[in-house]
């Protein structure tokens, strides 16, 4: 009925992901991504909309979850004194376009626990960005 509507599209894409036709299912759920990058408020990155399109939750404050859609330059350049600077931390660490994204934290094809970017075993992962 409302063809600039976000939702059908992703479920649309989660059929065809079902009946393995990739193709489509790649397409559509692009289609969703863009409808909702343009249409909603998102600031955040391409990567992270991908993620919340099925990890809802994440967004809804939930406990265990950490802020994105921060700039991580912008808050180390302001001289927040609890972080350590960019340049300074584990490559595996990406951020987009300077922002916090779920990709800065985790990656796809990782053999770490929960598809970190690396370990967080000691909170080694947190310690990279926060100054204890
Ligand atoms: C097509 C839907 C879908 C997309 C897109 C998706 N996930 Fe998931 N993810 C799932 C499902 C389903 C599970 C399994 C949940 C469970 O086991 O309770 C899961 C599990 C996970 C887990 C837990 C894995 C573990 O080892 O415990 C992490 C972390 C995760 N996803 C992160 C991500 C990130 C980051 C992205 C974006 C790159 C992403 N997911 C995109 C559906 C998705
Ligand atoms: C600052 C780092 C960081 C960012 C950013 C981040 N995560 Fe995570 N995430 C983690 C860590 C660390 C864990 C493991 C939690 C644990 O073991 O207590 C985790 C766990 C998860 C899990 C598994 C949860 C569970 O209960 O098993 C999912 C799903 C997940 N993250 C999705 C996301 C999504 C989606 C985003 C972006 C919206 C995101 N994460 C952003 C660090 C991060
Ligand atoms: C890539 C850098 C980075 C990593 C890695 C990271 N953080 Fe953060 N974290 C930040 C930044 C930047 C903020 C400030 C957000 C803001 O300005 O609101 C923040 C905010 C937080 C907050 C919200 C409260 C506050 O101080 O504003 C908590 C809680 C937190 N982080 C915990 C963690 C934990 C736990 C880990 C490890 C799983 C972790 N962070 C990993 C950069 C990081």
């Amino acid at each position: 009925m409302d063809p600039d509507s976000s939702e059908p599209h992703h479920g649309l894409s989660i059929f065809y992901k079902k009946l393995s036709s990739k193709t489509e299912a790649i397409e559509t759920l692009n289609r969703s991504i863009g409808l909702r990058v343009t249409k909603g408020n998102y600031s955040i990155d391409l990567y992270s909309v991908q993620c919340i399109e099925c990890h809802k939750d994440y967004l809804a404050d939930s406990e265990g979850s950490h802020p994105i859609g921060i700039s991580y330059t912008k808050t180390t350049l302001k001289g927040s004194k609890g972080y350590n600077l960019p340049i300074s931390l584990n490559r595996a660490i990406r951020f987009f376009n300077g922002k916090i994204g779920c990709g800065t934290c985790h990656k796809v094809d990782s053999k770490e626990k929960s598809m970190l970017v690396m370990t967080n075993n000691k909170d080694l992962l947190c310690s990279e960005c926060h100054i204890k």
